[in-house]
Formats: structure tokens, C-alpha cells, sequence
């Protein structure tokens, strides 16, 4: 770039910028790199940025391609909130997720004020929704900039804008203003933008985004949008990639991977993309989450069990076992149809790990009703579940539900679950006390330097005695003892 950045000309870096995704994000990954090397010279040292996740899996994939943009134009990472970057990416699934991220921001702002140049970002599923904006520009007018879920590519172009009016501000000796920009949707995938993984051997990729089920209860379609998956080849390609850079194991991401492909052409399936992903050399593992029942085909069983690299684990959300529940929440299946699914999973891969998601007081759900979930942890045997209280997220058809189950009733009944997950949970684990399994090493154990700790084809942890040349390889271990949640073994 001929010309150097000052504070007058942003129309110019605006009238240079290319037309073209990625090109564009890298145009402004180098306005960036310049801006922060300025701050850098005036402040005689390196800048500093926070990135934190709430939710799930997909955004912990979308922290990393934020952290990866960072740290191309010069942040370097820091474990704290009064860094020269705070970004909080946030989720909305439950009203809890909300008010924990109201609740910090009071304690961000309180560092702003000792630290006037700090940069407030927030983004993420919670930002799609009119009501935080408005609350956000109303209380918490310290905050630089608020991005969505659609246009996260856009990253560096808004951090650009975020620079030049603190910028601005500061030489008009004014607050600067909020950049906001949420998009409704997008249809668009932007691919080859720089990640930085959390973790070096493995990785989330995602194959698809948004969500077309529109459960009943669920906000994910209203804040990532309709279903639309990625090319096939360049998921392959991001995979090799990935591979080359010591990643052995995937893991597959999207709201409903059993939908994957659908709108592609050529067609393509899912149980075809593990087929090609299964063909990659190098790579050794493959996971895949959510799966929704309604789509769970033989095909995907019969991949399953003849692959090699897939891990046997099936996260498999039930949201309620009462099938007059899981018609208003319009899930497609009913309880026996629900059993029977896990019924042909485990004949066709005995020694599947199976996991769930279960909502307990969606609205009308009795007695009666709960018993019914209750009975079919109980057939199932989980090896673990992720139990929610159920919460009403404005905008979905339940919260306009009149007959909302009253606070003490679901506090007994989720009581009543958790206490019979855990005990199946605890006898599932000691089932395996004894048997030698593969396991992935990912690090030396945190608290003692002669353990490396690892993880079973079910995702269960093991710590065992060994060194940092394992780290990244899978060896088999004997399961010398299980502590509940993880085991403790030794190399076989
Ligand atoms: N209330 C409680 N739990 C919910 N989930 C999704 N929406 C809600 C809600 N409104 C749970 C579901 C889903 C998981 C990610 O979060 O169980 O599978
Ligand atoms: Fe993930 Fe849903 Fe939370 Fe968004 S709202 S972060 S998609 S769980």
C-alpha cells in the first residue's frame, strides 16, 4: 500500500478496498496491520487481545477464525479481560446465556473506565437479536463494535472501522460511536481466512451452518439462519490442509450434519462426505456433531460400522422421551421410533458410546410426561446427557405456549433426571474398567509431568505415565481404573 494510514482517510481505504471475498478481508487485515503498528509505536509495546466463547462447538470454531484475523494483524494473545481487545462471542439458547453477558459487560465497563483505550467488541448468536442491541446502545454505550453470525467473514473490514472512529473520537474528544452491523442472513460462505486452532492435533470443521427444524423451543434458526452446506471440496481440502499440519483428528460441525449436502450439486449425502473424508491419508479420527433422529439414516449406521476412522460415538439429543411432547416440539419422531433408532445403532456398532441432549419443563410436559423421558434413560443407558431446564426464548412458537410448567415441578423433576443420569453414567464408565483402547494423547497431564492425558474413541478422558514424543499419536492403553468421569491407565 503507497499510502500510509492517518486518520483523514478513511474514504480512501474505502474506495481502494477489492469487490472480491476473501480478497477484501485481507485488504483490511493489512489497513489493520498498519493501524495497530502505529498504536504499537505510541505506546511502546505490543497490543493485547481476549477472545471469549459461550456455547457451543460452532462458535468455538468461529473464536478461532476471529483469534486467527487478530493474530495476523499484530494482537498478540492474553489471558485477560483488561487486554487492549475484549471480544465476547455469545450464545442465546437459553435466557441464562444473556444475562451471564450482561453481567460481565458491567465489569468490562468498569475496566474501560480505568483504561479509556480499551476496544470492546461483541458478536455471536445473541447479536442477532433486536431486543440486545437495543439494550446494548441504551446501557452499555462504552461497547466499539457488535457483528452477527452471518457476516463474522467481515471481521477485519469492521475491526478496521472500529480503529478509525476510536480514532476519530479521540481527536474530536468525544465517546465513539457503537459500530453495529447485523445481517438477517446470508447466503454467502467466504472460505480460505486465517484460523488459529486452540488445540494442535485436532479441529473443529465446519460442513454446514444454520438450521431449517425450527424445534419449537429453538432460537438457532432465528440467529444462524437457513441450512446451507459447504462445497464438499472444500471441506476436503481444509481437512488435507489440516492433516498437513499435524491435525489426526475432525471434528464434523453443524446444527444438522444428517442433513448435509442438501441444495449441492453434484448431490451429496452425508454418509458420502464421511466416505471421502475417511479416504484422506494422515487422518485418523472422525467425529460429527449434532445429529438430528429425524434424519439418522442406515446408510450413516452402515458407514459407521465399516469405517476405521469414525469414532464410535453418537450424540444422539432425545429433548423429551413423552412422544405427545415431542410433536409440539415439533421434532418429527416419537418415543419408539427414538428406541428403535438406538436399538439398530447398537447392533450394528455394539460398543457405541451413545450422548443426548434432554429438555426437562417444556410447556404442558406432566407428570406423566416426564416419566416417559425418565423411562427412556433408562433403556438407553446414556453414557452421558446434557440436561437443560427448559427456557423460553422470545420470537420461538413455545414461548407463545400459555401452559408453562410451574419453576418448583421442573426443579424436582430435573433433580430426579440428573440423579439417574449420573448413576448410569458412573456404571457405563466402570463397564470399561479393564478393557485396552485406543487413545489419542493430546497433552502432558496439567498437574503431573510424568502423566500425558488422552481420549477414547468415546471421548472419555485417560490420563496414563508417558512423555511429550506421544502427544499426537494413538496408542493402546489399559484402563487400570476409572475415577468416574476419567480413567487411569497404562500403555499396553
Ligand atoms: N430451553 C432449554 N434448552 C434448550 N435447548 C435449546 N433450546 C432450549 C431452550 N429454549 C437445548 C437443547 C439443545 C441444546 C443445544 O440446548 O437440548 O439440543
Ligand atoms: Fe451455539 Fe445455539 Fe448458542 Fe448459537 S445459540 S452459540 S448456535 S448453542
Amino acid at each position: 500500500m503507497e499510502k500510509s494510514i492517518t486518520k483523514t482517510n478513511r474514504a480512501w481505504i474505502e474506495e481502494q478496498a477489492p469487490e472480491m471475498e476473501p480478497q477484501r478481508q485481507f485488504y483490511y487485515m493489512d489497513i489493520a496491520k498498519q493501524l495497530i503498528a502505529e498504536r504499537e509505536a505510541k505506546l511502546g509495546r505490543k497490543l493485547t487481545y481476549y477472545v471469549e466463547t459461550f456455547g457451543c462447538q460452532m462458535n468455538a470454531r468461529d473464536s478461532e477464525k476471529l483469534r486467527g484475523i487478530l493474530e495476523t494483524v499484530g494482537y498478540v494473545s492474553n489471558d485477560s479481560e483488561t487486554s487492549d481487545f475484549v471480544l465476547y462471542n455469545t450464545c442465546t439458547v437459553r435466557e441464562n446465556a444473556n444475562n451471564k453477558v450482561y453481567g460481565r459487560l458491567g465489569t468490562l465497563g468498569s475496566y474501560k473506565k480505568k483504561q479509556p483505550q480499551m476496544l470492546i467488541a461483541l458478536c455471536g448468536c445473541m447479536m442477532q437479536e433486536a431486543h440486545v442491541v437495543e439494550r446494548l446502545k441504551k446501557d452499555f454505550r462504552f461497547v466499539n463494535l457488535v457483528f452477527g453470525t452471518h457476516n463474522i467473514f467481515k471481521f477485519a473490514e469492521l475491526l478496521v472501522a472500529a480503529l478509525l472512529e476510536m480514532d476519530e473520537a479521540g481527536k474530536r474528544e468525544k465517546r465513539p460511536k457503537m459500530v453495529v452491523d447485523i445481517w438477517d442472513g446470508t447466503s454467502e460462505i467466504v472460505e480460505d481466512l486465517p484460523i488459529q486452532r486452540k488445540y494442535r492435533f485436532k479441529s473443529g470443521v465446519n460442513i454446514m451452518f444454520g438450521c431449517n427444524n425450527f424445534c419449537s423451543y429453538c432460537i438457532v434458526p432465528y440467529v444462524r439462519g437457513r441450512e446451507r452446506s459447504r462445497d464438499p471440496e472444500d471441506i476436503i481440502r481444509e481437512i488435507q490442509r489440516l492433516v498437513a499440519d499435524d491435525v489426526v483428528e475432525v471434528m464434523l460441525l453443524g446444527q444438522n450434519v444428517n442433513s448435509y449436502g442438501k441444495g449441492l450439486t453434484p448431490e451429496i449425502n452425508f454418509p458420502e462426505l464421511l466416505r471421502r473424508i475417511e479416504n484422506i491419508e494422515g487422518l485418523e479420527r472422525i467425529r460429527f456433531m449434532t445429529s438430528h433422529p429425524k434424519d439418522l439414516s442406515d446408510e450413516l449406521i452402515a458407514v459407521m460400522a465399516q469405517s476405521k476412522k469414525i469414532c464410535k460415538h453418537m450424540h444422539l439429543p432425545l429433548q423429551s422421551g413423552s412422544s405427545r411432547i415431542l410433536k409440539a416440539m415439533n421434532r418429527h419422531y416419537d418415543k419408539e421410533q427414538y428406541l428403535l433408532l438406538v436399538e439398530k445403532l447398537r447392533a450394528a456398532i455394539p460398543d457405541i458410546a451413545i450422548t443426548t441432549d434432554i429438555i426437562v419443563g417444556f410447556p404442558g410436559e406432566t407428570k406423566e410426561d416426564f416419566l416417559e423421558t425418565l423411562d427412556v434413560v433408562k433403556k438407553v443407558r446414556y453414557d452421558s446427557a446434557f440436561t437443560f431446564i427448559y427456557s423460553k426464548r422470545s420470537g420461538t412458537p413455545a414461548a407463545e405456549m400459555e401452559n408453562q410448567v410451574p419453576e418448583a415441578e421442573v426443579k424436582e423433576n430435573f433433580d430426579i433426571l440428573l440423579k439417574e443420569i449420573q448413576s448410569i453414567a458412573t456404571q457405563k464408565a466402570n463397564e470399561l474398567e479393564g478393557a485396552c483402547l485406543p487413545v489419542l494423547v493430546e497433552q502432558m497431564n496439567e498437574q503431573d509431568a510424568s502423566l500425558v492425558t488422552g481420549r477414547l474413541s468415546n471421548n472419555a478422558t485417560v490420563h496414563f505415565p508417558g512423555d511429550a514424543s506421544l502427544i499426537g499419536t494413538i496408542v493402546d492403553v489399559k484402563l487400570t481404573e476409572c475415577k468416574g468421569f476419567y480413567y487411569i491407565g497404562s500403555r499396553a
